[in-house]
């Protein structure tokens, strides 16, 4: 197996890709930090820029398998291969937007801040939950339940970074909320086309 290169079995290992999310992530934070005119603006632009990496990331995971469904190639193949390394790369990247989180408590005393976010905490019991059941071994032992934990997370994270992205700033979108508020509504959109065609193929299946 090819391990770098741009080939459909190019897999990435998972701590490769944790390390990689977080050092990408804390150092976007940290020039946050550096470039911001005071301390409390900083960490908040931290906070923003640690989650906003993870979006992307998150949406590659999210689509590959429905992107192999519907389109199939190699790069949708390649990021199949490595859905488990980019699931882990979110949970690493928002394990650095908590580090933000906590600076900005710690130098703001905006209430606001934490109201803005209240039901991140169940998000992240299952971004931990997932990154913690996503190997053989947990699947075997959940079963239909891993379905169960894996298809809800996907959408309770899906949702959450909408709302955070998109709906938080409605109507004032920027250009990364308007880019990536196309691309969750898209996600969405393919991974119901997907579904449709997965049932059309059983049905068509001899019995
Ligand atoms: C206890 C949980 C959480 C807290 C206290 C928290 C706190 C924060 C804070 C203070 C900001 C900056 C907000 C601002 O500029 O006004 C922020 C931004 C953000 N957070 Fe979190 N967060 C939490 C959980 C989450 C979760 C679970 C997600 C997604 C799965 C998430 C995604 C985001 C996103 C996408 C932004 C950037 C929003 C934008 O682009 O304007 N957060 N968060």
């Amino acid at each position: 197996m090819q391990r770098f290169g741009l080939t459909a079995d190019v897999k990435v290992s998972p701590l490769v890709a944790m390390l990689a999310g977080a050092v990408v992530a804390a150092a976007l934070g940290g020039l946050s930090l550096l470039r911001a005119d005071d301390i409390v603006t900083g960490w908040r632009n931290a906070a923003n820029v640690t989650a906003r990496t993870a979006v992307p990331v998150f949406l590659a995971a999210y689509c590959a398998s429905s992107l192999v469904r519907v389109f199939g190639g190699r790069l949708p193949r390649a990021l199949l291969v490595n859905r488990r390394s980019l699931g882990l790369a979110v949970a690493a990247i928002m394990t650095v937007h908590v580090g933000a989180i906590l600076g900005h408590g710690a130098v703001s005393r905006d209430p606001h801040a934490v109201h803005v976010i209240d039901s991140g905490g169940l998000t992240y019991v299952f971004i931990y939950l997932m990154a913690l059941t996503s190997n053989q071994a947990s699947r075997r032992v959940l079963g239909r339940w891993w379905g169960v934990l894996h298809g809800v997370g996907a959408q309770v994270i899906l949702l959450k970074f909408f709302s955070l992205v998109v709906l938080r700033s409605w109507p004032h979108l920027g250009v990364f909320s308007t880019v990536m508020g196309a691309a969750i509504v898209a996600a969405v959109a393919l991974r119901i086309v997907a579904f449709f065609a997965a049932r059309r193929a059983d049905g068509a299946r001899p019995a």
